[in-house]
Formats: structure tokens, C-alpha cells, sequence
């Protein structure tokens, strides 16, 4: 195997390129102010929301919330490996590309090709474990799945006990920590949980394990259930370098393995779903993992299929997550697309509901789902009259802001005649008092919580620190103020010690763009998030000003360091995507901590 690339090499060659140009020779692009515009190349639209910033090298779409740096774009537009995509970089700029050799190879590249064998052999520990553990069997048996379905998902069993994995892979310092970056153990904070001694201990105990692999079939994290009552009932992995949550959907690997060409792709909610209706013969199931559909999910499923069908239960919980869900998916409209809405009887999930009925008549159940736009009529109508004048013009108000979401097109104009015919009224006319034309910003229902793609700044201490980083991350010239990283590293914060990090990283090197920030995180956890505030929409500041901003930032990021970030953090997560409840758990004490 080729060594690694140094990074030296990938900064260097990312200061000789222009994203304009990489971009450009691709699609076409227009000049619009400082930026550059284009209709947007990962979902159809005819007005552009695509922007391209040469000062950051970076580039953004307001529509579907995609964003990254040149190299970023290659991969994803040419669906290139990283390696291929610096290939490319590199023959346009007319260099070699350096391969280190396997002594002085990156010592974090090295550690990635470590993690991805770690978790190669605690997925078959976890495989022989459940062959060896009879309770285990007996749940899977008695939840209808055959050994030839567990074992095309690599099911397996995490042994009860603290210390399964720890003694098995965790033998050494490196073991150890590599065990940890992986997310299979959790070090016990001496502090909070004074009762217990210092050390290490498994994550997943005594739980059936399904592992999450990536689309190279490589395993990048795991789902643990228990089984029997429990909670949390799922423990996932949190986030690591292998695996974010946000992006990968469960079965996916298994769905490309089973079909040469896939049709339509099911979007449920449960591992047990897509493992269950696979052994009913319906290969087409993915999952998310226990959170709301992405536009990364979005764009992984249009790149493999042109047709996908949401699952939701009938309940209150899951008509709201099905509206979340048709938000994130009006910028993916368009014509050659079908996006679906299937909502089970009340008590089901697939899982039963097969177990119950059979492949043809759950399928029957699939060709009868609801269109879009069938959908966000009948849902925009619900409690509206619709035989009064007022009843009329009231969903044509609820429905503008999200119709000028979906991209311009024939997929627009048959769901604004859709629309039309409800409020009866002709569709040029509803389409002109729509304003279809421009484009409005993302907004979404009163009731609804925003979900929107475009990264927002929320009120809290954690906006503050998303400002610092924003701003350093595309002005990184001004880092020069802040002259005492190290008393922002001594809080002991997670988010604190990154901005501290950058800031080092700064004052060294004061003239890194945005992009070649962004590359350095690439294969570390925080990389997505911090390649979001790159995108961020900052108020335009020169550099005295934005010195002056960041100063005063300090002071109150270090006063709220530590628990005060946590509660917010926490709070924010509750709201996006709902707390384990070891979160929970947390959250509480937290709160209830004595104030200083
Ligand atoms: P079974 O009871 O095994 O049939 O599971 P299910 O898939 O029907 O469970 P449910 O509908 O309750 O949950 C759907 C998905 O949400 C699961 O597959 C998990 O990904 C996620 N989930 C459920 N409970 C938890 C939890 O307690 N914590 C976390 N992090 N995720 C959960
Ligand atoms: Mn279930």
C-alpha cells in the first residue's frame, strides 16, 4: 500500500488552488458580489443558492446545506476517495504527489487505519460471543430472525460484565486509548461519580450489537439493544473519527451487497426494522440512527436511488418527525425524484407489521404511501376550512414559505397546481401571489421547530463560542489578539480546548484560509462542525472590528466554561435530536448543582 500523504503537502497544495477555478471548470459559475453562484450541483434548482467563496476556498448551498472545501467538491461531485481528489489537485497544480513511507507516516492517518482494524475484531468478538451466549440467541429467535439474517448483518452480543472488551483489546496504553477514541469504553470521571475508582469500563454491556458499516462495508460504530428492559433501550457510539451519526444510515452497505440495482430505498426508524424486513425479503430498508433525516442522508440516498419512502408510526411523535423529515427534503424535489410518506396503523413499526402481514401486503402498503406534495397538502390542511375565502388564503400563506424551498422546476409547478386546485384558484395566479419566483430563506411552519440546512447561531454561551470559532475559522488573521490560548485550554472545556488549539495553530500560521483550516480537522470528530461555521453567515467585519469582537467573547467564554456549556449543549441537543439517558441523567445533575 502507497504511504501516506503528508499534510504539509496538502496545505501547500491547497494554497496553490483556486476553488474558483476547480469549481468552475465543472460547472458554470457567476460572479455576484465577493461570492460566486451556481445552481446548485447535489440537488435540482433553477434559481442558484450554491455560493462559492474564494477568499475561504470554501463553498456553501443555502438550499441543501452542503459546504466543504476543493477538495471536498471532488469528492463529491467526481465521487472520488480523499486520495483521488488530491490526485486531481495535484495534476492540475503539475505536482507529485509525496507518499511518506510507512515509519513516518501521519501519526493520525496511521491511527484511523488502527481503528477501522480494532473495530474489525471487536465486531467478530462480539460475533462469537453471541454464538457462545444462549440468552442472546433466544432473544433474536424469539423476535422472529434466523440465523441467516444475523449473520448477514453481523449481528452479535456484547457480554455482560464491565471489562469484556477492556481486558480483550485493552491490554496496553495504545490498546487503550485506541479502545476509547473508538467509543467502546468510557473513562469514569473520578469526580462525578465519587463512589467508584478511576479507570476505564465497556460501553456496551450485555447488549445484541449491530454494527453500523459505512458503504465500503467497513464497521465505523455500533447499536446495542438490551434485552430485555433497560435503558437507555439503544446505546449507539458517540461520535468518533469513524463514525457520525448524522451521516450514516443503517443497512445501506447491506442493501448495495443484496441489489444490483436499487429501485427505491425505505427509510425507517429502528435497526430491527431493516433487519427484520430484510429476512422478509425486502432488501430496500435503511435506517437513521436515532435521529431526524439530514441533507447528508438525503444526498447519500439520491446518489444510489431516485426513489425513496419514508416509514413513520401513526402516532403524534411520529407525524412530527415525518414533518421534519418532508422539510429536509423539499430542497431534494425534483422532477425524476419520488419522495414518499408511508404512515403505519397505530401500535406497529415494520418490523411487526411484516412479522404480521407478509412482504405483498406490506409492500401494497408501500405502493399506497403518500407523495410530497400529497402530504404537505393534506398536512397544511388539517384544521383549515377550506370551503371559506379565509381557510383558502391561509394555506396558501402556510405553504409559500416552504414551496419556495423546493428548487424551480416541473417538480414546483405540478405541486403549486396541486396547491392551486385546493384553494381554487388558477395556478398562475397562485403562483405569482406564492412569489415563487424569488427566493425566500428557509422558514419553516410556526409550530415546527427550524431545521432548516443553513447553519444557525443560537442564543447561549454555546453561541459564543460558535462565534469565536466562526470568526477565527474565516478571518484567521485576527487570532493574533487572543495572546493566552493556554488559560482557555486549563478549563479543562472540550469546545475551549479546540478554539485553543486553532488559536496555537494561528498565531504560527496566520495565513491559512478557511479551507486549509477545515482539511487539518478532515478525519478528526469535530471536523463537520467546524466546516460548518466556515459557512456560517458572519457580520462583515474589518479587522479591527472583528479583533474588538473577539476580544470581548473571552471573558465570557471562560467564565462559562465547564458545567454552564454542558447544561446548553445538552439543552440543544434535547431540542435537535432528544437525550440518552445517560444524558438525561446528566442534565439533571447538572441543574441541580449548587450554584458558585
Ligand atoms: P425494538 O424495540 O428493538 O423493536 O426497537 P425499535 O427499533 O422498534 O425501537 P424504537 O422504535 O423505540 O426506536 C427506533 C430507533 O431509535 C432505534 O433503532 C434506535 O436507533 C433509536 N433509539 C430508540 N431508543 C433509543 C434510546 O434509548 N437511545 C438512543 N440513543 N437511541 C434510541
Ligand atoms: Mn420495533
Amino acid at each position: 500500500m502507497a504511504g501516506r500523504i503528508p499534510r504539509a503537502f496538502i496545505d501547500d497544495l491547497l494554497a496553490r488552488t483556486d476553488i474558483i477555478e476547480v469549481i468552475g471548470s465543472r460547472i458554470p459559475l457567476k460572479k455576484a458580489g465577493r461570492e460566486w453562484k451556481a445552481n446548485c450541483p447535489f440537488h435540482g434548482e433553477k434559481t442558484p443558492s450554491f455560493t462559492v467563496n474564494q477568499q475561504k476556498q470554501f463553498y456553501h448551498c443555502f438550499g441543501c446545506g452542503v459546504h466543504g472545501t476543493a477538495l471536498s467538491f471532488l469528492m463529491e461531485h467526481d465521487r472520488l476517495a480523499f486520495p483521488e481528489a488530491v490526485e486531481d489537485l495535484a495534476n492540475r497544480a503539475g505536482l507529485e504527489v509525496p507518499r511518506e513511507g510507512g515509519q513516518a507516516a501521519d501519526p493520525r492517518d496511521r491511527q484511523l487505519d488502527d481503528l477501522y482494524g480494532l473495530m474489525t475484531h471487536v465486531d467478530q468478538h462480539f460475533r462469537d460471543a453471541l454464538k457462545e451466549n444462549d440468552r442472546a440467541k433466544d432473544y433474536l429467535k424469539q423476535r422472529g430472525l434466523v440465523g441467516e439474517t444475523a449473520a448477514r448483518y453481523h449481528l452479535g452480543y456484547a457480554p455482560a460484565g464491565w471489562d469484556m472488551a477492556l481486558k480483550k483489546f485493552g491490554a496496553t496504553d495504545a490498546g487503550r486509548q485506541a479502545l476509547l477514541t473508538a467509543g467502546l469504553i468510557i473513562e469514569r470521571n473520578a469526580e462525578q461519580e465519587k463512589s467508584s475508582s478511576p479507570g476505564f469500563y465497556d460501553r456496551f454491556r450485555d447488549r445484541i450489537m449491530f454494527p453500523i458499516r459505512d458503504s465500503r462495508g467497513r464497521v465505523v460504530g455500533f447499536g446495542g439493544r438490551v434485552l430485555d428492559q433497560g435503558e437507555p433501550k439503544y446505546l449507539n457510539s458517540p461520535e468518533t473519527p469513524l463514525f457520525h451519526k448524522g451521516r450514516e444510515l443503517y443497512g445501506l452497505f447491506e442493501v448495495r451487497q443484496e441489489l444490483r440495482h436499487i429501485e427505491r430505498l425505505l427509510v425507517v426508524e429502528g435497526y430491527m426494522d431493516v433487519v427484520r424486513l430484510s429476512q422478509a425479503e425486502i432488501h430496500y430498508a435503511v435506517a437513521t440512527l436515532g435521529t431526524a433525516t439530514t441533507p447528508d442522508h438525503l444526498n447519500r440516498i439520491f446518489r444510489v436511488t431516485s426513489e425513496v419512502v419514508f416509514a413513520f408510526d401513526g402516532d403524534r411523535a411520529g407525524r412530527q418527525a415525518a414533518w421534519r423529515a418532508l422539510e429536509t427534503c423539499l430542497p431534494f424535489a425534483k422532477e425524476g425524484r419520488q419522495l414518499k410518506f408511508l404512515f403505519l396503523p397505530d401500535g406497529h413499526d415494520p418490523d411487526t407489521l411484516v412479522a404480521l402481514e407478509g412482504k405483498e401486503a406490506f409492500e401494497r402498503r408501500l405502493e399506497g404511501s403518500l407523495p410530497l406534495s400529497e402530504y404537505l397538502v393534506k398536512q397544511l390542511s388539517t384544521d383549515i376550512n377550506l370551503a371559506s375565502i379565509d381557510g383558502r388564503a391561509r394555506l396558501a400563506e402556510l405553504a409559500k414559505p416552504l414551496i419556495a424551498r423546493v428548487p424551480e422546476g416541473i417538480y414546483r409547478e405540478l405541486l403549486v397546481d396541486r396547491l392551486a386546485r385546493e384553494v381554487r384558484m388558477p395556478a398562475p395566479r397562485l403562483m405569482s401571489l406564492l412569489g415563487a419566483g424569488e427566493r425566500a430563506e428557509p422558514r419553516s411552519l410556526p409550530q415546527s421547530r427550524n431545521h432548516s440546512a443553513r447553519p444557525r447561531l443560537s442564543s447561549g454561551r454555546g453561541s459564543v463560542l460558535k462565534q469565536t470559532l466562526a470568526r477565527l475559522i474565516q478571518q484567521p488573521a485576527v487570532a493574533r489578539v487572543i495572546k493566552d490560548p493556554e488559560s482557555l485550554r486549563l478549563t479543562g472545556d472540550r469546545g475551549l480546548a479546540v478554539l485553543a488549539e486553532l488559536v496555537d495553530m494561528l498565531h504560527v500560521e496566520p495565513h491559512l484560509s478557511s479551507a486549509q483550516i477545515i482539511e487539518r480537522w478532515r478525519d478528526r470528530p469535530e471536523h463537520d462542525r467546524l466546516s460548518e461555521l466556515a459557512a456560517l453567515a458572519l457580520p462583515d467585519l474589518d479587522e479591527a472590528a472583528a479583533e474588538r469582537e473577539l476580544l470581548g467573547c473571552i471573558p465570557s467564554l471562560l467564565a462559562g466554561a465547564g458545567p454552564e456549556r454542558r447544561v446548553d449543549e445538552l439543552i440543544e441537543k434535547a431540542e435537535l435530536e432528544g437525550l440518552t439517558e445517560e444524558e438525561k441523567r446528566e442534565l439533571v445533575r447538572l441543574q441541580s448543582r449548587p450554584r458558585t
